[in-house]
């Protein structure tokens, strides 16, 4: 009989025409702690991950906008954080949020993967052995970042909580987004790994997981970010996928056989797309269209002008991180691992089908310009600082008012002269491709679908030690009042069985 090894070295002959081209498959040394780091540091890693204590409010946790069960995204264009209530789609903003956060939540598949030496759709944070920070990363926490950070996904689970529209929430709130409004970051996470510190559960575990963790006073924020990338680590790698199987020499149907073909040849998406991670993590400018409010680190005045409010535009990607001409609305070819399950897609989620986002890779410069702005979710009330002697309070932005803010969403794409400039910035030439090619190469996409990623809700703890409900919660009264759940006929007898409805939010959590 032939081990099954010689059958797959067998059908590498017979169809490795494009052997060359394709990467190896990933191995367990691909991934920090050679994909294996300790169960319990992963264990702790997971709790803090579905925890809303590590925001400010503590009303959302990482995973609100890094679901399991929504690709590890949150199915929107454009994530809302601190302040909103419900998860994914349904995420409403009645009890009112500062704005919108700005770009696509990051699929979180693989990223404990070691060729991941960037974060963020512009690689703000980045491994960086001759910048001179004692870090060794460069990031926007610049010299505040401590030592020792073992890896830049590490370093990245420091940033979210510091966020006052992700995580941390608006001065005048809570402690640590004060600590945040004054830049003081190592003062924010003193106070939240002193919040970990008091919590006895934690405590437990951070002394138990870490050898230079005598007592609970020596837990350090750093501690908690090592244990969210070692739970990221494994948690998210996937590559159970049949382009995986295709990497180990098996077939796949003569269509997907040939979107692989066209993908690696012809159509040169692997020029970008490359590697077993499917991105050579650097940068290009795609001219992908802008939809939201942007970082406010555009150079453009004109929406301040319209508007009144000191708020820029255009979000130029890696040229904010570097400053070079080159690098203007550039962003971080994104892994396509998973991607059938990843949207919406571009940077800021532009793209609502998988199929849009393809072709505009044929003619990018067309498609922006042809380009009808996807809806993004409502912002119900929009709040707004307002400064008196007695300090700061927020009020709702007044119907009058939201007009010209709103108009931030689509201020970019509105202008001519904006538009030009992300279509001046573009690379990728135009491609010819005919709508089978096309076809064949979405069926390609289709086989990097890892079925194990489909779904991974089981992630979700049941309970926290901080005692807070762990976030998604999937059965939130929020989400069964709006999903097919609602429609699905209960059994005789399962009513009753249903865990207590319960809506997370700024409104209902006392706790601050
Ligand atoms: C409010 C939604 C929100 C919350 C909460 C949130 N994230 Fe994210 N995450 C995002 C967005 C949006 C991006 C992309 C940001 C950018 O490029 O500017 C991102 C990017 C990332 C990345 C970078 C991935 C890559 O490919 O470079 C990682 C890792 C990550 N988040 C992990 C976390 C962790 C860990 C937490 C909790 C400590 C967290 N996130 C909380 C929305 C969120
Ligand atoms: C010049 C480099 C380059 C080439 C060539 C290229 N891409 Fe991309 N691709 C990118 C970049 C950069 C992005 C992200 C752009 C953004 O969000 O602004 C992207 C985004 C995508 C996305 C969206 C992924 C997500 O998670 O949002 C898909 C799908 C995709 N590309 C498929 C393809 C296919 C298929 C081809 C070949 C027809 C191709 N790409 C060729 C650079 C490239």
């Amino acid at each position: 009989m032939r081990s099954p090894l010689t059958i797959a070295l067998l059908l590498t002959t017979c169809i490795g025409a494009y052997a060359a081209d394709l990467p190896d498959p990933l191995e367990d040394r691909d991934f920090l702690w050679n994909g294996a780091p300790s169960p319990e540091l992963s264990e702790l890693g997971r709790s803090l991950f579905f925890d809303p204590i590590l925001s400010g409010n503590r009303n959302i946790a990482c995973a609100t906008c890094h679901d399991p069960a929504l690709g590890t995204g949150d199915g929107v264009s454009l994530s809302i954080g601190e302040g909103g209530s419900g998860f994914g789609p349904e995420r409403v903003t009645q009890d009112g949020v500062i704005g919108r956060v700005p770009r696509n939540a990051q699929p979180l598949y693989n990223i404990g993967a070691r060729a991941y030496t960037s974060m963020f759709h512009d690689g703000r944070l980045e491994l960086d052995h001759m910048g001179g920070f004692p870090s060794r990363l460069r990031s926007p926490a610049k010299e505040q970042l401590p030592e020792g950070l073992d890896n830049a996904l590490t370093a990245q689970a420091m940033f979210p909580v510091l966020s006052a529209i992700e995580m941390a929430g608006q001065p005048g709130e809570n402690p640590i987004a004060d600590a945040v409004a004054e830049r003081n970051l190592r003062q924010a996470w003193r106070i939240l790994a002193d919040r970990l510190a008091a919590n006895p559960g934690y405590a437990q575990q951070f002394v138990t997981v870490f050898n230079d963790i005598e007592t609970a006073d020596d837990i350090r924020f750093d501690h908690a970010a090592t244990a969210i990338a070692a739970f990221e680590t494994v948690a998210f790698r996937s590559d159970w996928s049949r382009f995986d199987a295709r990497l180990a020499g098996w077939p796949m149907t003569t269509t997907e056989e040939a979107g692989l073909k066209l993908f690696y040849g012809k159509a040169e998406c692997s020029s970008c797309h490359s590697g077993p991670l499917l991105t050579d993590h650097e940068f290009h400018a795609i001219a992908v269209p802008q939809i939201g409010p942007g970082k406010d680190q555009g150079s453009d005045g004109s929406y301040a002008v319209h508007s009144g409010y000191p708020h820029r535009v255009e979000d130029q990607g890696r040229f904010n991180v570097t400053g070079e001409e080159a690098d203007l609305f550039a962003f971080r070819t994104p892994s396509l691992r998973n991607v059938a399950l990843t949207g919406p897609w571009g940077h800021n989620g532009a793209f609502a089908s998988l199929e849009d986002m393809v072709r505009h890779h044929l003619d990018a410069v067309a498609s922006l310009a042809s380009y009808i702005p996807a809806e993004l979710p409502a912002l119900d009330t929009v709040i707004q600082p307002v400064r008196s002697r007695a300090g700061v309070s927020y009020q709702a932005l007044s119907p009058m008012k939201r007009g010209t803010y709103d108009l931030r969403d689509i201020w970019v794409h509105s202008s001519e002269r904006l538009r030009n400039e992300i279509a001046r910035a573009n690379t990728l030439a135009p491609m010819d491709l005919s709508e089978e090619e096309v076809s064949r190469i979405l069926a390609f996409l289709e086989t990097l679908t890892d079925p194990t990623a489909i779904d991974r809700s089981y992630l979700v703890p049941t309970a926290v030690p901080s005692g807070l409900p762990p976030q998604p919660g999937r059965d939130d009264a929020c989400l069964r009042d709006s999903h097919s759940l609602a429609g699905a006929k209960a059994l005789p007898g399962e009513a009753e069985d249903l865990p207590e409805p319960r809506c997370v939010g700024r409104g209902d959590n006392t706790q601050h």
